[in-house]
């Protein structure tokens, strides 16, 4: 089957429709890197038809955020997912999901009070919102997520559970450069220098990981470990470590059994997250 791409969600009700299920739906804003389409080839793998979406969702940048600058190539994006066999693109317009008049918001609440929801307000408004809306125009089966982005699937999944969509949500793990830095549409931002700094988030998490393994089990020493890694990088500026229990994403304080592990660092200008699950 010929991919076939469509903006307006009459076309893509249309389109859906038709196609054999399950279907699997793989979210993004574009600008498609190996990380994304390793959630795409999963989908593949498990569903009989695989929808994408491309979309810079505006709701979920802050108003000093890189909403205007973010990367966009749409050609090379649809390139990308056909050789990947996916069936289905929906490109909408920030018109089409926002047209005048709009004011319905999904908002979650426990799981998005810290980490990037506490740094970004209102961001995971915008992203439970648009993933609701895409969720209700697809009806996918299935919905797939990346660990990248370790607090968003857990508020996605949060929402699906509390909002009963029938769709399972899938999170895929990490995919990395060969020095372990995270694949990040935003990676494009780095100069040289800073991107040969950037590989100190996951030196650290390694760090951090390496002390759990052979026997620390202070959440606060781990914290440190991954905060005195990222201090030795002069090109790199901590904004919050985090060492959380990785269900509720509250802080752990004394002994760690599991963690999720997670940052935001700053490289230059460039903001960057990581994350590992210690278990
Ligand atoms: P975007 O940053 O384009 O990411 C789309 C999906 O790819 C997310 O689920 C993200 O976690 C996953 N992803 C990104 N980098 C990855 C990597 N290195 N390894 C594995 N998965 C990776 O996340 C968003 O878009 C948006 O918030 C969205 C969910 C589309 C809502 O607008």
């Amino acid at each position: 089957m010929t991919m076939k791409t469509v903006t307006t969600i009459p076309e893509l009700r249309s389109v859906r429709r038709a196609l054999p299920e399950p279907v699997g739906l793989v979210p993004t804003m574009g600008y498609l890197h190996a990380g994304h389409l390793s959630l795409v080839r999963r989908a593949r793998s498990e569903c009989a038809s695989v929808v994408a979406s491309i979309f810079v969702n505006p709701s979920q940048f802050g108003p000093n955020e890189d909403l205007a600058a973010y990367p966009r190539d749409l050609a090379r994006d649809l390139d990308l997912l056909e050789s990947e066999g996916t069936d289905l693109v929906w490109t909408p317009t920030p018109e089409l999901v926002y047209p005048p008049g709009y004011q319905t918001w999904v908002t979650v609440e426990g799981v998005t009070r810290g980490l990037e929801g506490a740094m970004r307000p209102g961001h995971f408004r915008g992203v439970t919102t648009v993933v609701a809306k895409l969720f209700n125009a697809v009806q996918p089966d299935k919905a797939y997520f990346g660990q990248k982005d370790a607090q968003q699937a857990v508020v996605v999944r949060r929402m699906a559970a509390d909002l009963d969509f029938p769709i399972e949500i899938v999170i895929c793990p990490t995919v990395r450069e060969a020095d372990g830095l995270a694949m990040s549409s935003r990676n494009t931002y780095l100069n040289p220098d800073e991107r040969q700094a950037a590989s100190v988030l996951y030196h650290a998490l390694t760090a951090a990981q390496a002390a759990f393994h052979a026997g620390e089990r202070q959440a606060e020493r781990l914290r440190q470990v991954i905060a005195d890694t990222i201090d030795a990088e002069p090109l790199a500026r901590r904004q919050y470590v985090s060492c959380a229990d990785p269900a509720s994403l509250e802080e752990i304080q004394g002994e760690v059994g599991s963690a999720l592990l997670s940052m935001a660092v700053f490289v230059g200008k460039t903001r960057l997250i990581d994350n590992l699950l210690l278990e």
